[in-house]
């Protein structure tokens, strides 16, 4: 059979199972957003993987270390306090490797999160709402001290995630740019993508790479994101890796979801707006060079907030403390 050649490669790959597809996601220049030419800004769309968001690569590498280590035995539980996206990736992997798998994150997640964990077959336990996910991590912490059939991956302290960025995400970046990455902006949230994507870039490039950190206002919780003036500085973070740390309004997060959407067609979650905002701040005090920043997931978890839809003050002034 005579097969006409592609148009468009590469393609993408061929893989053993949807576990093994994770990664590989596309990086789109968005040319409408740069305030200068000589300035280029790639989104990196983590949207792209599996379950829709960059936590597909740090579950799989937390379930790999757990594995590695002996830590799943049959009889073990796998324990993660998440408000959202780690434990949906969890969940999607230990649906297809035959784990067990238990999440805690607060009780005023959107329907949606709740609806996705059930589906792979996920139990849930739910903490205190206005405690946030600090509140997650202690309810998860009190459940699996002395208790052994749990396994607590713990993605806030374990290097497997900071290392799934440093020996994927980051030289996916590097060899789609041939190593010409000039600044690189992503969220905070365990802190992982930024100080993976940071050790590997200052090791390759050194300080010619500007490493910054969008970081949401005290009080203002964006989804995903955390202040690290809340109180609590996951041990994986190592604060001298970041260059710059900038801060960012719940306001500014929803007009720039917004943007993203309107001026270039990308459907993303809210922390991939705070994120765009502070990638064209940066882009804007260059004279040339590329900006990276992530795109984290994709928008259909938040639909039903009305982020997409409502008048953008409104949104604004939804109670941000409710986990969309
Ligand atoms: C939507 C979203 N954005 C950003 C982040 C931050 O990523 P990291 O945990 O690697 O700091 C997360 C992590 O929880 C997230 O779920």
């Amino acid at each position: 059979m005579s097969v006409p050649p592609l148009q468009n490669k590469p393609c993408g790959g061929r893989y053993s199972d949807v576990v093994a597809a994770i990664g590989n996601t596309p990086l789109i220049e968005l040319k409408r957003l740069s305030p200068k030419p000589g300035v280029r800004i790639w989104a990196k769309m983590e949207s792209f993987n599996p379950t829709g968001s960059i936590k597909d690569r740090v579950a799989r590498a937390l379930i790999e270390d757990a594995e590695e280590k002996g830590a799943i035995r049959p009889g073990v539980t796998i324990l993660e306090p998440t408000s959202g996206n780690t434990g949906i990736a969890l969940a999607m992997i230990a649906k297809r490797k035959g784990y067990k798998l238990k999440v805690v994150m607060p009780d005023n997640v959107t329907q949606e999160r709740t609806q996705l964990l059930k589906m792979y077959g996920a139990e849930i336990v739910y903490s205190p709402g206005n405690l946030g996910s600090n509140g997650a991590v202690a309810m998860a912490e009190e459940m699996a001290a002395g208790d052994d059939s749990y396994y607590m991956p713990y993605q806030y302290g374990n290097p497997a995630n900071p290392n799934a960025h440093y020996n994927g995400t980051a030289l996916e970046i590097l060899d789609e740019l041939d190593g010409q990455v000039d600044a690189f902006v992503a969220g905070l949230g365990t802190g992982g993508t930024l100080m993976g994507h940071a050790r590997r870039f200052k090791e390759e490039l050194g300080d010619r790479v500007t490493i910054v950190a969008a970081e949401p206002m005290q009080g203002e919780p964006v989804q995903g994101l955390r202040s690290l003036d809340d109180g609590y500085i996951p041990p994986i973070i190592d604060l001298s890796l970041l260059d710059r740390k900038i801060f960012v309004t719940n306001r500014d997060a929803v007009v720039w979801t917004r943007k993203l959407l309107d001026e270039e067609s990308i459907f993303a979650g809210v922390s991939s707006g705070a994120i765009a905002r502070i990638a064209v701040r940066i882009a804007s005090e260059m004279d040339e060079g590329n900006v990276v920043f992530i795109v984290c997931d994709d928008g259909w978890k938040y639909l039903s907030s009305g982020v997409y839809t409502l008048p953008v003050d409104e949104v604004a002034n939804l109670d941000s403390t409710v986990w969309w």
